[in-house]
């Protein structure tokens, strides 16, 4: 499923990321964790192809990601990848319904899969169906520009967003650090839920060790990464 050997990615001058091998296997839900500023961000960057490394390969479903430009990483990347970055990347004039079904103007797979999952409805439906599951009800919110919205509820935006239309593999990066844990625990169930019916590969990385025992497979980027990062917490 994905497969990085020899992988050196620097920022600048500075190695960040120095990892010999590391296999993730098709529908492994992998915990990742590492103190802040030991580059988690920045290998998940990497496995998505926004970053490029430096040294080294980084294949995803077969599929070497140096062998492609831009323009196909980017579809490549529509296709087969929901990412919830930290930062949620939400596109601030959008509606919060728009900012979800937005993979599927660039990846067909995603919307033929949207669809299928909406059994009989459109987009929109499936869309909301996901907000309601993760805990957003209010109708009124749907049709808001995101950048109305709290840090949490956007958070669960981003969310919705890379479980639509159920791509290959879903990253998460601190995907629940603006979350009460109400929500917290909705999100989870939901997050597994779509996992476990699609086979979703998923990859996940919180400072939130209460979360590990949900994961089959867990791992200290220290622990795999040859680069001395500094810890600043
Ligand atoms: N855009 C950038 N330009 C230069 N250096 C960067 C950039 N992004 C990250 N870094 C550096 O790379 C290192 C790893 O950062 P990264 O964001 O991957 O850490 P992290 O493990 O995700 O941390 P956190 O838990 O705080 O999110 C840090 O030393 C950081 O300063
Ligand atoms: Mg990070």
């Amino acid at each position: 499923m994905i497969k990085i050997n020899d992988l050196c990615f620097s920022w600048k001058n500075t190695p960040v990321i120095n990892i010999d091998r590391l296999h993730i296997p098709v529908g492994q839900h992998l915990f990742i964790e590492g103190p802040s500023g030991s580059g988690k961000s920045t290998l998940l960057n990497l496995l998505a192809g926004v970053l490029a490394p430096q040294q080294g390969e980084i294949s995803v479903l077969g599929q070497p990601l140096s062998e492609l430009s831009g323009s196909q990483k980017d579809s490549f990347r529509a296709d087969n990848i929901g990412f919830i970055f930290q930062q949620f990347n939400l596109i601030p004039y959008l509606s919060v319904i728009d900012n979800i079904t937005l993979p599927c103007s660039f990846s067909k797979k995603r919307k033929t899969n949207a669809l299928l999952r909406a059994n009989g409805g459109d987009l929109k439906s499936e869309a909301i169906r996901l907000l309601n599951a993760l805990g957003l009800d209010d109708n009124a919110l749907f049709q808001r520009s995101v950048n109305e919205l709290s840090v949490g509820q956007q958070q669960r935006v981003a969310a919705a967003r890379a479980m639509l239309g159920s791509p290959e593999i879903i990253i998460a990066d601190e995907p629940t650090s603006a979350l009460d844990s109400e929500h917290r625990q909705a999100f989870i169930k939901t997050l597994f839920e779509e996992c476990q019916k699609e086979n979703i590969t998923l990859i996940f990385v919180s400072h939130d060790k209460s979360l590990k025992h949900h994961f089959d497979h867990c791992i200290n980027l220290q622990e795999i990464n040859n680069v001395n990062t500094k810890e600043s917490v």
